[in-house]
C-alpha cells in the first residue's frame, strides 16, 4: 500500500506531525517529498526522484491532480468562483480595462502606463497586414470548411513569413513573434470570417481601435463607410478580456507542451488552437447554440432535453454547464450572463433562444442531479447568444474565443520559453499491452476472432 502523508508521518496508526513537508511511504521504502509553496491555492508535492527511488510513477488520467508548472499568468480558484490575471479580478478588468491592455497585462506582467500601452497600441497596429500570397492562401479552403481548422492552419502558415522571428531563444525575436501574432490573429480571425461566406477581405484600418477595426473587417463591405455601435464594440472587447487566460486548460497546457520542444510560438498557438475546437473546450459555445436550437426547433423540450441528460444513455451533455475547475458558478458566466440581457433584448432577434437558456439554467440548477455534481454555466452557456446577436454565425463563436484566447496562449509560451526548470514535456505511461513476443512471418499467422475483431481496419 502507498501512503501519502503531508506534514504528518504515519506510525503505528497514529499521526505524528514532523516537519513541514510530505512523505510517501511503501512496502520498502519512505521518501521525503519537498513541498512547493505557492502564493495562492494548493501546494505542490515534488515527485520528480519518485521513479529513480521506488520505480514506480504517479498515475494521473486527465490530470486531474497534477500540477505541472508554475505559473504567474492568471489565477483559479474554482471552489469560490474567482478568476484573477496577474492578480487582478476578472470582474474589474471586464467592467474597466481593453482588450489590448489586458494582453499587455498577460504577456508583460503589469498594466501599462499610457505611454506605453499607445507605444504598444502603435506596434500591433503597424503589423495588422498580411502578405498578399497569404491572403490568397486563406481563399484557398473550401467553403464547408470549418473556420477553426482554416484558423490553425493559418497560423502555421503564419511563421513561413516570418522566419527573423522563430528562435524561441532569442529575446528580441520572442517580442517580435509576439507583436506578429497579436497584429494579425485580428487580420486572420476576419478573414475567415470573410472567407467561410466568399467576401472580399477588408485591409485593416490603423486609425480606428483593435476590436472596432475587427468588427470593421468582419462587417464591412469594400468602399462603404462602416461604423460600428459602440456598445457592440464594448461587448466584443469584454467577451475577448473574460477569454483572454485561464491557467492551464487543455489548449494551453497543448500550446506548452509543444513550444517545450523549442517548437515556434506559431506553431504552439496552432495547436493551442486545435485543443480548444474540441466541444469538450472552447467548442463548446457552438455546441450551446446548436442545443438551444434543437429546443427551439421542437425537436425536444426544455424538460426532455434535461431528461436526456440526465439518463446519460446517449451521451448527451447539457452543453455550456460543469467545469473543471469551477465547482461553483464561472464567474465569468456571471459577467456574461447580466450583458447578455441587456444586448440581447436591444440586438437579439426575437426567437426565445435566451429563453430557452434561462430556463434550461433554472431547471438545472434546481436539479440534484447537476447541483450534487456541481456542475453550473461556464463561460460557453451564454456567449454564443451575444456572438449571434452581434452578427457571428455558431461557426465563428470558437475562432472568436481563440482569437481571445491569443494573449494568454502568448503569455504562457513565454513563460514557459522563460523558466530555467523548463524541459521537454514528456509524460509516463503505464504499459498495459502485450509482453515481448517474436515475430512471425505473415504465411504463419494466427489469428483469433477477437484479434480479428479490433485489428481489422473498419470496411
Ligand atoms: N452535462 C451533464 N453531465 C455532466 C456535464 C454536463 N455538461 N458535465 C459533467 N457531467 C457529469 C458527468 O457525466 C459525470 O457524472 P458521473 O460522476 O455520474 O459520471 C460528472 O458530471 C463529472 O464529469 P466529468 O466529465 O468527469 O468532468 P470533467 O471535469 O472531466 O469535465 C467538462 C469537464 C469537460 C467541461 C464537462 O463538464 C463537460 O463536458 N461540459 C460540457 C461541455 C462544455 O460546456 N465545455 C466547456 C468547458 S469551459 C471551457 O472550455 C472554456
Amino acid at each position: 500500500m502507498v501512503n501519502l502523508s503531508h506534514g504528518i508521518a504515519a506510525e503505528s496508526g497514529a499521526p505524528v506531525v514532523e516537519s513541514e513537508g510530505a512523505w510517501l511511504e511503501t512496502p520498502s521504502a519512505r521518501i521525503a517529498l519537498p513541498v512547493i509553496k505557492v502564493a495562492e491555492g494548493p501546494a505542490g508535492v515534488e515527485v520528480d526522484n519518485l521513479l529513480k527511488e521506488t520505480n514506480m510513477v504517479t498515475f494521473d488520467p486527465g490530470f486531474m491532480n497534477t500540477a505541472a508548472v508554475e505559473s504567474a499568468v492568471s489565477f483559479v480558484d474554482g471552489d469560490n468562483g474567482i478568476l484573477r490575471y496577474r492578480g487582478y479580478p476578472i470582474e474589474q478588468l471586464a467592467a474597466n480595462s481593453s482588450f489590448l491592455e489586458v494582453a499587455y497585462l498577460l504577456i508583460y506582467g503589469e498594466l501599462p502606463t499610457e505611454q506605453v500601452l499607445k507605444r504598444f497600441s502603435q506596434q500591433v497596429n503597424r503589423h495588422t497586414l498580411l502578405p498578399e500570397n497569404y491572403r490568397a492562401l486563406l481563399n484557398a479552403f473550401p467553403k464547408t470548411a470549418h473556420p477553426m481548422a482554416m484558423m490553425a492552419s493559418a497560423m502555421s502558415a503564419l511563421e513561413t513569413f516570418y522566419p527573423e522571428s522563430l528562435n524561441p531563444r532569442d529575446e528580441d525575436q520572442i517580442d517580435l513573434a509576439t507583436t506578429l501574432i497579436l497584429a494579425k490573429i485580428r487580420t486572420i480571425t476576419s478573414y475567415v470570417f470573410k472567407a467561410m461566406s466568399s467576401k472580399p477581405f477588408l485591409y485593416p484600418d490603423k486609425s480606428r481601435s483593435y476590436v472596432e477595426d475587427f468588427m470593421r473587417m468582419c462587417f464591412a463591405v469594400p468602399y462603404e463607410t462602416f461604423d460600428s455601435e459602440p456598445e457592440l464594440v464594448r461587448i466584443l472587447d469584454k467577451l475577448l478580456i473574460l477569454h483572454a487566460d485561464h491557467e492551464q486548460n487543455c489548449s494551453t497546457s497543448t500550446v506548452r507542451l509543444v513550444g517545450s520542444s523549442n517548437a515556434s510560438v506559431y506553431a504552439s498557438v496552432a495547436a493551442g488552437i486545435g485543443a480548444l475546437s474540441g466541444p469538450a473546450h472552447g467548442g463548446a459555445n457552438e455546441a450551446v447554440l446548436n442545443m438551444l436550437n434543437q429546443i427551439a426547433n421542437g425537436e425536444d423540450s426544455v424538460k426532455s432535453f434535461v431528461a436526456k441528460v440526465k439518463d446519460k444513455k446517449d451521451g448527451v451533455r447539457l452543453m455550456g454547464f460543469g467545469h473543471r475547475i469551477y465547482k461553483s458558478y464561472d464567474p465569468r458566466a456571471k459577467i456574461i450572463k447580466t450583458d447578455a440581457h441587456a444586448i440581447l433584448d436591444k440586438y437579439g432577434s426575437n426567437d426565445g433562444l435566451l429563453a430557452i437558456a434561462r430556463e434550461l439554467e433554472e431547471l438545472a440548477l434546481g436539479d440534484d442531479y447537476f447541483t450534487s455534481r456541481k456542475l453550473y454555466p461556464n463561460v460557453d452557456f451564454y456567449t454564443g447568444l451575444i456572438y449571434r446577436a452581434i452578427g457571428f454565425p455558431p461557426t465563428m463563436f470558437t475562432p472568436l474565443f481563440a482569437f481571445g484566447r491569443t494573449p494568454g496562449w502568448i503569455a504562457q509560451w513565454r513563460e514557459m520559453a522563460h523558466d530555467p526548470d523548463t524541459r521537454i514535456g514528456r509524460p509516463r505511461q503505464l504499459y498495459v499491452g502485450q509482453p515481448q513476443r517474436d515475430y512471425l512471418p505473415v504465411s504463419e499467422r494466427i489469428m483469433d476472432e477477437n484479434a480479428k475483431r479490433i485489428a481489422a481496419p473498419r470496411e
